[in-house]
């Protein structure tokens, strides 16, 4: 059976890795594109790495017809998707990439995003786009909400050592890393190369829009809540994610306990004590790679997590949540060897 994919959003960063995963997929077609200002260009013009495949022109939103469509993918900023969702026709799964139903809380939404939400009463049937810990929901869910990147790399370790009482609630620093197309493919003074190479900032510092999702999944798994301290940088690489976190805890039962929790999970690599994963090392895959040391301070311990944003921390990680939510196999277009070097 072959599934009908509308990828919504086609010509940004995620919408374009999306256009690169799905077109050689087994069991999915492409069968609309949307942009908003590049709407009517063909891809081959918006993103030429992508000419040698057949796709359709890319077209405004209202013009999609979702009759033709069995999974749509919203690859668009926040603020667009929760007032889109009841245009497309219920028959029509959904896998959010933005933040619009991420959040389990309209007041959360607010304070985080600035904005009223337009469709909290769908909310509760949403999935949260992590499958290593909700592949149940995701599987019955119409729409999945794609978690975000810095949210991915910093709960993949943290939610099995929260839920194990392996590390304390109390006093978790989150120091995490993004390369520049983490932004986006938005035209923004800060990602000129001239502005973003060769140095090294901090930037949303004590307040930045992943903090809700944090503290809402870090709480559910330590059964308390749980505010961790969290300070995201800008990399002058293009692509990769580092979250490197402290936390009170023993280093060689927190590798155990992770290493056990993922034995079985294909994307997920726990690596052997005294490796050091890298970004490169992940880049163009699906994988996430996470290492435990213990800190010199006794009853400490640094943690480790690196992906690649544009696919565990995005598209990667919304193919993987279709395949669920469509009963196909969970890795089908998904195997790939990271690009090294
Ligand atoms: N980049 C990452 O690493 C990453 C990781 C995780 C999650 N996300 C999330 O994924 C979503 C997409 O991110 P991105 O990096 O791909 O962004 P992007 O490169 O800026 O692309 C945004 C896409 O949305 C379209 N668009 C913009 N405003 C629109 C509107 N009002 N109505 C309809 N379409 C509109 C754009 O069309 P035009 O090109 O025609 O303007 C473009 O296709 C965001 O919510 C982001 O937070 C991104």
């Amino acid at each position: 059976m072959t599934h009908r994919i509308a990828i919504l959003g086609a010509s940004g960063y995620t919408g374009a890795e999306l256009v690169r995963l799905v077109a050689t997929h087994p069991t999915m077609q492409i069968v609309a594109l949307s942009a908003d200002r590049k709407a009517g260009m063909a891809m081959a013009e918006v993103f030429p790495h992508l000419a040698h495949l057949d796709l359709p022109v890319l077209q405004k939103i209202e013009d999609v017809d979702f009759a033709q469509v069995d999974l749509a993918f919203l690859a668009l900023p926040h603020g667009v998707s929760h007032a889109l969702v009841r245009e497309i026709p219920d028959r029509v799964k959904i896998v959010d990439l933005s933040a619009d139903f991420r959040l389990r809380d309209a007041d959360a939404y607010r304070k985080w995003y600035g904005l009223e939400h337009g469709a909290m009463d769908i909310q509760p049937s949403v999935a949260f786009g992590i499958p290593e810990f909700y592949r149940a929901e995701i599987a019955r869910a119409r729409i999945t909400a794609n978690s975000g990147c810095y949210v991915a790399t910093s709960l993949l370790p943290l939610v099995p050592l929260l839920a194990a009482g392996a590390i304390g609630a109390e006093d978790i620093v989150i120091d995490a890393k993004s390369g520049v197309s983490g932004a986006g493919r938005g035209l923004s003074e800060a990602m000129l190369f001239s502005e973003a190479n060769e140095g090294f900032k901090s930037y949303g510092v004590a307040h930045h829009r992943h903090m809700g999702e944090l503290d809402q999944e870090l709480s559910k798994a330590a059964g308390q809540p749980v505010l961790a301290a969290f300070t995201p940088h800008l990399v002058p690489m293009t692509r990769g994610m580092q979250a490197t976190i402290y936390a009170a805890g023993d280093a060689d039962a927190a590798r155990k306990v992770l290493a056990e929790r993922y034995a079985d999970e294909p994307f997920v690599q726990v690596l052997a004590a005294g490796q050091v994963p890298q970004t490169q090392h992940v880049k163009g895959s699906n994988l996430n790679r996470i290492a435990v040391f213990a800190d010199r301070r006794p009853g400490r311990l640094i943690i480790l997590s690196v992906l690649d944003n544009l696919m565990k921390g995005a598209s990667g990680q919304a193919l993987q949540c279709a395949n669920i939510m469509l009963g196909e196999t969970e890795t089908a277009g998904l195997t790939l060897a990271p690009l090294f070097p």
